[in-house]
């Protein structure tokens, strides 16, 4: 027997792996609703509509239609097709089918990134708070995840400036997610270019995941993607996904778009790894991408709609402070004026949020943001409004406990 003589001897990588710490309040939650309990779960990030059904029939007739073998390892070429189109249509920007490789979601687009990219003393730059994948994948890899914290009072916006001040001969890459998830944030064309710049000057990739982009409230990002590609060239990679536009979580469609070599890593590691994704279901993701787009636009109206009341309700609470999200649907309110002796942490106030009102959210911890929590909004008005009354009693409460 080797190393420490346990069954379950496991290598430093995993051991490394950090578990998030909003699992526990995500377990206590799903063993609320087991007893049958009426949990209201603002803390899952998945839209609450079903996938529409001209997608859902495109892959029922692709299994029926016996394709149900491996696909080429870096999709169907009709899938790598229509993601470069949908590109082109949406914002402008041009990719090849070559560039384009498909991945089982956004969060494989970012690991297979990563692998691709990063060796051992490479350091990547992540503006936080943020996605904790996006710092995970970069250890994963063996590189250095360095955060560069966003503030409130500036509305958690990414500056140019803030990510120079983070960059160093050895950042390899900078992460840069909009609109952001937890924050919401859009990032300003302007400093999305500078960024741009900068790493082609300092020779660094950007990652730019772009997972709620569809998402978008205010006014069209314009041709930003194209501009953004112009400056940056072959250090642009876009990550991105079918998953919320397109309410097709579980599918698992996401997708790698960047220069040909780093297209051509991603697939020889899915070659040896997944060999490919689903094939039913990247026949659904052709029809997503190809077929009527209106649906995304009322998701999004509908998105907005919900934000509209929520961050309304939630920054009208005493002593809670809320930057309204310019896309995606998570609200992240700050709640650091309720920390004291009694409730130290978000982590705390989560939990008893959850024990009290049967309240599920996930606490600021979770993103390196704590005295905040993530709301999402990807739930019915109805629901919200409840949230809402439920959220105002709990710190009702603590006020007076
Ligand atoms: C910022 C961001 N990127 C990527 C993903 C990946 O989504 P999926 O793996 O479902 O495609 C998520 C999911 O929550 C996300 O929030």
């Amino acid at each position: 027997m080797s190393g420490n003589g346990s069954a379950t001897d496991l290598s430093r990588r995993a051991l490394a792996l950090e578990v998030s710490p909003t699992v526990a309040v995500a377990q206590r939650a799903a063993a609320l609703r087991a007893k049958g309990e009426a949990v209201l779960d603002f803390s899952v990030g998945e839209p609450d509509q079903p996938t529409p059904r001209h997608i859902s029939a495109a892959a029922t007739a692709a299994l029926e239609a016996g394709q149900t073998r491996y696909t080429p390892a870096a999709g169907l070429p009709a899938l790598r097709a229509a993601v470069a189109q949908r590109y082109r249509k949406d914002f402008k920007v041009v990719f090849s089918d070559s560039e384009v490789a498909i991945t089982t979601g956004g969060k494989q687009a970012l690991y297979l990134a990563c692998q691709a990219l990063l060796d051992r003393g490479d350091e990547v730059v992540i503006p936080s708070p943020h996605w904790p994948t996006f710092s995970e994948a970069v250890r994963l890899a063996g590189a250095r995840p360095i955060l560069v914290h966003t503030q409130e009072k500036d509305g958690f916006q990414v500056t140019a400036r803030l990510v120079s001040k983070a960059t160093s001969p050895r950042t390899k890459a900078v992460i840069l997610n909009s609109p952001n998830n937890p924050t919401g944030a859009v990032i300003d064309p302007e400093d999305l270019l500078v960024i741009g710049d900068m790493a082609q000057r300092r020779k660094f990739t950007l990652l730019y995941d772009d997972t709620y982009a569809r998402l978008g409230f205010g006014r069209d990002g314009g041709d930003v993607l194209q501009d953004l590609r112009q400056a940056v060239g072959d250090r642009l990679v876009v990550l991105g996904t079918a998953s919320k536009s397109y309410c097709m979580t579980g599918w698992r469609i996401g997708w790698v778009l960047g220069p040909k070599p780093l297209v051509d890593a991603c697939t020889a590691l899915i070659s040896h790894s997944t060999q490919c994704p689903t094939s039913f279901a990247q026949a659904g993701a052709v029809e997503a991408l190809t077929g009527p787009q209106r649906f995304v636009q009322e998701l999004c109206a509908e998105y907005r709609r919900r934000r509209d009341f929520i961050h309304a309700a939630v920054a009208a609470l005493p002593k809670v402070s809320c930057v309204s999200p310019g896309g995606g649907f998570y609200l992240f309110p700050n709640m650091a004026r309720y920390l004291g002796a009694d409730v130290p942490t978000t982590l705390e106030l989560a939990r008893r949020l959850l024990e009290q009102q049967r309240v599920a959210v996930v606490p600021g911890e979770g993103f390196a943001a704590p005295g905040y929590i993530r709301l999402s909004f990807a739930r019915p008005l109805d629901d919200l409004h409840e949230g809402a009354r439920r959220l105002a009693a709990f710190l009702e409460g603590l006020r007076e406990g």
